[in-house]
């Protein structure tokens, strides 16, 4: 029988995160925290930021070229690049059109998508559309995020987040394998601005007497009951979608936003939690980047094998939240 809608599959990872760290110990000495709290309440040591010549674009490219390089395939074979990103280099153009500019991916269309740390999950989803319906045949999805150009430097919530960026090439695959279900969500019904970069939109435009607004705002709490409600959704979801069982889950690669929201997650889904992959004590939360550079590190490891049935699960501000199950090819 013809396959008439293409599956779907991950040909190449990559990711860059730029070469400064700010150690919780530094953070010590800048803002009201301590190493341990952080480390023991939220799971991070260190978090990298990106130089001030850096912008969210430059991430993206390095991690997209890697991705391209792996996948063996050349800039120009890419028809799309989608980036999801909340701290784009500018309004306009869009960070992927500096992207494609910069990888001189000339045969690429290019846009951005802000599901902010949901972004990688709602990109992936948006292009896999794309190769499924055959319009185009190599797509690049990067997720990148510099969080530090958003974070007051004085308040104690800047230990949250860090740089970095990660990407995939996607193309078509055959039908036992590659993407076997996607779910987005966005609830707005609770606290939607429990997560918020209110200034600098066409609501509040920053102006000399305002340029607090241009920093995120975070209801730790109302994170937390978001996102420990959201995940277990979504993966529920993705799990009926499939048929299978939590059992047959062999690794999970989530967003990162904290250690207890994980380890709660995990609990809920009954997953055990040595199969969830995690890097926050190294890189913290890097927002739309965390699912990709995650990825290509535990691929990178060797722990990633043919056939594997692979859990993905992110949740941002909105709340958007999403899961997907792949099998890896
Ligand atoms: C951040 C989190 C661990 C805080 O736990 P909580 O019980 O909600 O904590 P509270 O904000 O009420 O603070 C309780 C105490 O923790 C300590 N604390 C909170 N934030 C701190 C920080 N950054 N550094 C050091 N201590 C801190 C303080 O002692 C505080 O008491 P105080 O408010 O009287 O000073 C928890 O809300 C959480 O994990 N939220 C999810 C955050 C997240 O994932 N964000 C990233 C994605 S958007």
């Amino acid at each position: 029988m013809k396959q008439l809608i293409r599956n779907v599959k991950i040909i190449g990872t990559g990711s860059y995160v730029p070469e400064k760290i700010y150690t919780n110990e530094y953070l010590e000495t800048i803002i009201p925290t301590t190493s341990s709290w952080v480390f023991e309440n939220v799971g991070i040591n260190e978090r990298h930021i990106a130089a001030p010549n850096q912008a969210t674009s430059d991430l993206a490219t390095i991690a997209g070229q890697r991705a391209i390089d792996d996948a063996g395939i050349k800039n120009e074979d890419i028809d799309l690049i989608i980036v999801a990103t909340a701290t784009p280099d500018r309004k306009a153009p869009s960070t992927a059109a500096f992207v494609q500019h910069k990888l001189n991916a000339v045969n690429a269309a290019a846009f951005d998508m802000n599901a902010v740390c949901s972004g990688f999950l709602f990109g992936m989803s948006v292009a896999s559309q794309y190769i499924a319906s055959g319009v185009y045949n190599n797509i690049l999805v990067i997720g990148a995020d510099t969080f530090s150009r958003i974070t007051d430097w004085t308040k104690r919530d800047a230990v949250f987040f860090g740089d970095g960026a990660g990407a995939v090439v996607i193309t078509s695959a055959n039908i036992t394998e590659g993407f076997l279900a996607y779910r987005i969500y966005t609830d707005t019904q609770n606290e939607m601005l429990g997560f918020t970069i209110p200034g600098g939109g066409s609501e509040i435009p920053l102006t000399e007497n305002n340029l607090n607004e241009q920093y995120f705002q975070m209801n730790g709490k109302s994170v937390f009951a978001s996102a420990t409600q959201a995940l277990p959704k979504a993966i529920n979801q993705v799990l009926m979608d499939t048929g299978l069982s939590i059992d047959d889950i062999d690794i999970m690669i989530p967003h990162q936003p904290s250690i207890r929201i994980l380890q709660k997650t995990a609990e809920l889904i009954g997953l055990p939690f040595e199969k969830v992959m995690t890097n926050m004590d190294r890189y913290a939360n890097t927002s739309g980047g965390t699912i990709p550079i995650l990825l290509d590190e535990v691929k990178k490891s060797g722990k990633l094998k043919r056939g594997n049935i692979v859990l993905f699960a992110a949740v941002g501000s909105g709340w958007t939240y999403g899961a997907s199950i792949i099998k890896w090819a």
